[in-house]
């Protein structure tokens, strides 16, 4: 089997032919054309600096947040342009005001980074973590969703909820969680980082108070692009985490959200000018355009688990319904054990064979984890190839 891709689609992007790329799950990869098309907005901004920062950018970013808030089903005026989902996550803990006593809701399957964030907030107002614990491998979604309302209590204020988790690959059952928690009184802070172009988001009618999701990921936009979408009646409390002009810029007829998020000081804008491209070539790739390459990458993932699970001997850690772009599965027992740290060392070894997956150790059930992710320029061949040399390198750890 060999590493490089089948996919015909595999062209538009500038991959090396010599890795197998099953990793789009964590910073994406970028088209060579959206990357021109950046290149582009960076030329326009150099040939005249002050003309494009003062006036132009404003209305590239305008077109860049309505491009998505079509996609998102959103107002546009309701999505603040920021660099990433872990910004998007402080921009929000750190624009709140906490009680002492107050609880912040969190499962345990939160991206490390984003829990960091709640820890630190709710040590500086002295508030209570309360972080519920997730089954994996999971029955299904109803096991989420009873365990998550069981942790709401009296003192619950916000609740942290993945779209779909970083270590573990699950496809939570978001929308019925928002409207449970909300409905309760508890706002919620979905982290969306996996979201726009990997599962359907309808922001308008989730209802979430706040909402982070990366266009570098699914969409394949440029690094450094990402929104935060804030709710109507809670943008007056959430301020950028740079606080700049915005802050005493005349009105006008705008909001003061939008004055402090469209200035965060001097910045390279081309990632967010580029964005409005980057969703109409990456979604005409495939006929049917973003419903389609979602559900064909959903169907990648599904198959290449499948496979993965029934030639390496693992099991199925949760039903498809849970899964979308991306699958984590648990390595059986290996006479290396898995460490504290976080990478594991077949990582190095898959590195070095040309093959790029994240491979960890995660406390629960504590073992040995990879996590394969499934995007346009990836084929079957290539899961393949990743069985094959996981099944060397397995028996060469026991010999
Ligand atoms: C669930 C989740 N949240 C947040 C992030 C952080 O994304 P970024 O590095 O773009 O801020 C990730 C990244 O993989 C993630 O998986």
């Amino acid at each position: 089997m060999v590493a490089h891709s089948t996919s015909p689609l595999v062209g538009h992007w500038d991959l090396d032919p010599n890795v197998a790329y099953l990793n789009h799950g964590s910073f994406g990869a970028t088209p060579r054309a959206v990357i021109e098309e950046q290149r582009r907005w960076q030329a326009k901004l150099e040939a005249n600096p002050m003309g494009f920062l003062e006036s132009e950018v404003y209305a590239a970013m305008k077109a860049a947040r309505e491009a998505l808030a079509e996609m998102l089903s959103c107002d546009a005026d309701d999505l603040a342009l920021i660099e990433n989902a872990t910004s998007g996550v402080n921009t929000v803990l750190r624009s709140l005001r906490f009680e002492p006593g107050d609880e912040i809701l969190v499962p345990d399957h939160a991206y490390q980074a984003c829990r960091n964030a709640i820890d630190y907030v709710a040590d500086r107002w002295n508030a209570s973590v309360v972080t519920v614990k997730v089954p994996f491998p999971i029955a299904g979604p109803e096991v989420v969703m009873e365990r998550i309302m069981a942790g709401v209590s009296e003192r619950t204020v916000l609740a942290m909820i993945d779209t779909v988790t970083s270590p573990t690959g699950l496809r939570m059952p978001f929308e019925a969680l928002v409207e449970a928690l909300e409905s309760r009184g508890v706002a919620v802070l979905l982290d969306a980082a996996h979201g726009i172009g990997m599962v359907p988001l309808a922001l308008d009618d989730l209802g979430a108070s706040y909402t982070t999701t990366n266009a570098h990921k699914w969409l394949s936009a440029p690094k450094g692009s990402a929104v935060l979408h804030v709710r109507k009646d809670r943008q007056a409390e959430i301020h950028p985490l740079t606080i700049s002009h915005g802050m005493t810029f005349p009105l006008g007829d705008t909001t003061r959200f939008r004055h402090e998020f469209d200035w965060t000081g001097t910045r390279d804008p081309s990632a967010w000018c580029a964005l409005p491209f980057t969703v109409e070539h990456v979604g005409g790739m495939v006929e049917g355009g973003w419903p389609a390459i979602m559900a064909r990458n959903d169907a990648l993932c599904l198959e290449a688990r499948a496979m993965l699970c029934e030639r390496l001997g693992l099991e199925l850690p949760c039903p498809p319904e849970m899964l979308s772009c991306i699958a984590t599965l648990r390595i059986p027992e290996t006479s290396v054990e898995a460490e504290g740290g976080f990478l594991d060392p077949l990582y190095y070894r898959l590195a070095e064979r040309g093959i790029r997956i994240p491979v960890w150790s995660w406390p629960s059930p504590a073992g040995r984890y990879f996590r394969i992710s499934a995007y346009l320029y990836n084929s079957i061949e290539q899961y393949h190839h990743l069985a094959d040399v996981i099944e060397e390198e397995l028996a060469a750890e026991r010999s």
